[in-house]
Formats: structure tokens, sequence, C-alpha cells
């Protein structure tokens, strides 16, 4: 029976996992997705616990008062703005939970159980070289996560300039520490001359290593990448968990919990990685060329210049408001400019009397408008506005041209007809949002300057498009006011 627990809460518990992270990539189902996996984590710990048997809880219900507390008080205090700062933090503790507790299963290892001590003592002071080599890649993995998510979360919350820090020689200085962590980590475990105290030792120089190797890969990257790199280190605290669960597999009933570990580790790895890809994908840019660094800043608009346009039309509020008098559908396209003038509220009230009015209003998001993975998303929830109201790219784009006015609140780049018209742009190949292709296409921004790649958007020279130069939310407020007028 205990063993059928055991097994089953393990079973059950993973394919949870990975039901949700499948529910997560859809709005609609993403908080059902989050359900279903923290549903499969409890299944997961009471499999643990039953496989431990009878010890003493005393360590484990402090661990869950003061990490669960803070985690709780954390969740409902942070702005859903400041998501991707949480998330780099927590990513972060998850690199040090993982390398911590490889460190102290080989530290501790007089008081650990017999099964750990079997498959950890046995022929070497590393011992087996499976332990060794994952515990080496748990420092690793697991300190550059650390150190990288903290400069991640610095740069991200404004705590450090968010601008590339580019040392001399800085690709040598990064690949000598990582060839020096490996050649350590090969002496501590295959040197047949280590003992305990000089593998301890080069234990903790690996540890320090990594720690200082991950702030050199993180600081030369602008603050604008950052989400990319977030993602990057979210897989990282995946594999760094997963190579933790390989330390702690042995023998005994137990070890099914290190089981556990490396199957959600895995997990996390991989979807991480496949965000990561995603995100790259989306930008047009490879992940290669994000992690070389010196790219975008945290300004509002890209390090490029102003290019010159030829004429565009400008358009006042009340203008506005007369293209939107008896649209049947209007199409809003939100970037990172909704996102610096906190736009939503007022795009609510917009919304909700357009609809009034018996307009038909969706919402079309660009996978990377904005800064972070779903920034427009999580905007426009903080709104109060539907789901069902925002469309991927893919599931919209074909609604341009039946559309009367497509509103662009703050976004230059995913709606730039460049990516797709010229092959020589810096974003050519970058998927858009075909907002030009909308009957009329009121575009607000405060000037002229381009977005985050720094590229002219020929768009606005369009005949069928107009500029709004004001602030995204002055100028929805101003469109609000001036059809309740009309
Ligand atoms: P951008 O191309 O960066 O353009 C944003 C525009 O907002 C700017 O042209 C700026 O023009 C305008 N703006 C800034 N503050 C404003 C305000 N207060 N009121 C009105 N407008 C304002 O934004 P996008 O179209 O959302 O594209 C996102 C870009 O970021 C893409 O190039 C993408 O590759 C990149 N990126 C995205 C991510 C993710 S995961 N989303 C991660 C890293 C990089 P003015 O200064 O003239 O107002």
């Amino acid at each position: 029976m205990r063993e059928l627990i055991i097994h089953g809460s393990y079973l059950v518990g993973a394919a949870l996992f990975i039901f949700g992270i499948k529910r997560m990539s859809r709005v609609r189902t993403a908080l059902r997705g989050n359900q279903l996996a923290a549903i499969g984590m409890l299944l997961a710990v009471i499999g643990t616990l039953v496989a431990l048997g009878s010890i003493n809880y005393l360590w484990i219900i402090m661990g869950l008062v003061v990490g669960g507390g803070i985690g709780a008080v954390a969740a409902k205090k942070v702005e859903m703005t400041s998501m991707p700062e949480m998330v780099a933090l927590f990513n972060g503790l998850g690199g040090a939970a993982s390398f911590l507790v490889a460190l102290s299963v080989y530290f501790a290892m007089p008081e650990m159980p017999d099964w750990i001590k079997e498959r950890t003592l046995s022929s070497h002071p590393m011992g087996g070289a499976t332990t060794g080599v994952a515990l080496v890649l748990s420092l690793l993995v697991g300190g550059v996560t650390l150190t990288g998510s903290l400069i991640a979360f610095a740069k991200l919350s404004g705590k450090m300039k968010g601008a590339p820090i580019i040392l001399p020689a800085r690709h040598a200085i990064n690949l000598g520490s990582f060839a020096a962590t490996l050649v350590l980590g090969a002496i501590a475990v295959f040197g047949t001359d280590c003992g305990g105290f000089m593998t301890g030792l080069l234990m903790v120089v690996i540890l320090a290593l990594a720690l200082a190797l991950g702030v050199l890969l993180v600081i030369p990257i602008g603050g604008a990448d950052m989400p990319v790199v977030i993602s990057l280190l979210n897989s990282y605290s995946g594999i760094a968990a997963s190579m933790t669960g390989f330390v702690l597999l042995g023998g005994g009933a137990a070890s099914q919990g290190a089981l556990m570990l490396i199957v959600c580790g895995a997990l996390v790895g991989a979807a991480g990685i496949i965000l990561t890809g995603l995100m790259c994908k989306a930008m047009n840019r490879s992940l290669l060329n994000v992690l070389a660094g010196g790219f975008g800043d945290t300004g509002s608009s890209g390090g490029g210049g102003k290019e010159e346009y030829g004429p565009v039309r400008s358009l006042s509020p009340e203008e506005g408001a007369m293209l939107l008098d008896g649209a049947q559908q209007v199409i809003i396209v939100p970037g990172y400019g909704l996102a610096v003038a906190q736009a939503q509220h007022a795009i609510a009230e917009l919304d909700a009397l357009l609809e009034k009015r018996g307009t038909s209003v969706k919402y079309a998001v660009h996978p990377v408008a904005g800064r972070m993975p779903g920034h427009m998303n999580v905007l426009l929830a903080e709104a109060n506005i539907p789901y069902e109201k925002l469309y991927d790219m893919d599931d919209i784009n074909g609604e341009f041209k039946n559309t009367q006015v497509a509103i662009i609140v703050g976004a230059n780049d995913v709606v730039n007809p460049a990516a797709i018209k010229d092959p020589k742009s810096p974003i050519a190949g970058m998927p858009i949002l075909n907002s030009h292709e909308a009957q009329n296409v009121i575009v607000i921004k405060r000037s002229l300057s381009p977005g985050y790649a720094g590229i002219k958007n020929e768009l606005f020279e369009y005949p069928n498009a107009s500029l709004m130069f004001m602030d995204a939310k002055a100028a929805v407020q101003g469109l609000v006011k001036e059809l309740k007028d009309l």
C-alpha cells in the first residue's frame, strides 16, 4: 500500500506537471494549468514524506513556514508589472537551493542516511563518478543561476543601470573561468589523490568561480534583453535541480524523491529553453546574439537615431474619435509604450465605451510586444480586459483587412512592415501584426523616435495611417472624452 501511494503520487504528480505546462501555453487556460501543476507538486511532497517514513519534521515545518510565508507575502504584494523581477529572484533562489542541497550531501555525509552514504562514499571521496559529476554541475549551474538572476533582478528593477557593462577581454575571462571550473571539477571527481579536505576545498572554489561567472555573463547584456536572460536562467535553475536530483539519487525508498527532483528539474529546464527559443525567434535574433550582449538598454526607445521620414499625418483625439464613430470593428495593438504610459485602465474605458456604441473591440498581442513575455497580457488583465478579447498574432492577422480602425498604442517594431517587406531590414523575418492592412491606422506615440530595434517604421508614412503624437494614456483618455462628446 505504502509503495502504491509513493509511486502513484509521483506518477500522477509528474503527469499533472506536464498537463499544467501544456495549459499554460494559452492565456485562457493558464490559471487552470497553474493549479494543476500546484496539485502535482502537493502530490510529490506527500509521496516524498511517505517515502521518508518516520523522520524529524521540525526542520521541514520550519522551512515550510519561513519559505512559504515569504513566498505568499511576496506573491500577494508584487505588482503585476514587477513579475519578471520576482521570477528572476525565484530562479536565483532555486539555483541556490540546488547547490546548497548538493553541497550538504557532500559535507554532511557522515550524518546522511545509509542509502546516500553507500552511494556517495563507496569508492572515492566524491562517491561514484555519476554523483561527482552531478555535484560539480549542480554547483556550476546553480551558482551561475543565483548571481546571474540577481544581476538580472537588479537591472530590471532599476537598482543597477540597464546599459551593458562591457569588460575588456570578457570572452577570454568567461571562457577561462568556465574552463577552470571544469578542470577543477574533473580533478575533484577523477583525481585519485584527492582526499576529503582537498575535495571539499575544490568544491568551494568551483562554487566561487560559478558565482563570479554568473555576474560576468549577465552584466554585458542590456536591460531590454533581460527577459530572454531570465527565461534562460529559469531553464538553468531546472537543470541545477535535476543535477541535485542525481546527487541525491541512491538506493532505498527515499531516493524516489530524488527521481521527482530530476523529473521536475528536467521539465523546468526544457520549458525554459523552449520559451527562450520562442522569444529569440519572435525577435528574429539568435540566442548567441543575445548572450554576446551589448544590445539594447532600458530606455523607452531603442538606441538607434531618428531616421528621416517623409510627410506623416498627425491627428488629434477629436479626429480620432470621428474615425472610431460608427466603426464595426476596432483592433487595439498594445506595445511597450502602453506599459510606459500605464494606459491599460484608460484602454479598458475606451473599450467599454466602444462596445456600448456597438463596435466590436479586439486586441492583437504580439509575442514580444513590450519587454517581457506576456507583458501585454499582464497589463490588460490588470485592467480586467477579458481573455476572450486577446488574440495571438496568427489568429488575428487575417482580420485586419476587415477592420475599420486599428489603434496602435505605443507599439512600433511589432507593427513595422519592413520586417516582411524589406529583406535588408535588421528585423527582416520577424513576424509582425498586419495592422497596416486595416482601413485606418491610428498610431499613438509621442514622437517619431524608433522602438527597441532602433529603426524607421514606414507604416507611419502609409496613406491609411495617422499619428497621434501624445503620451498613450493622455491620448486614449482624449479619445474617450471626444467619443463621449460626439
Ligand atoms: P517598441 O518597438 O520598443 O516601441 C515602443 C514605442 O513606444 C516607441 O516607439 C515609443 O515611441 C513609444 N512610447 C514610449 N513611451 C510612450 C508613452 N509614454 N506613450 C506613448 N508611446 C510611448 O515596442 P513594441 O512594438 O512593443 O516592440 C517590442 C520590442 O522589444 C521588439 O523589438 C522586441 O523584439 C523587443 N523585446 C521584446 C521582449 C519581450 S519578451 N517582449 C524582450 C526583449 C526585447 P516614442 O518614444 O515616440 O513615444
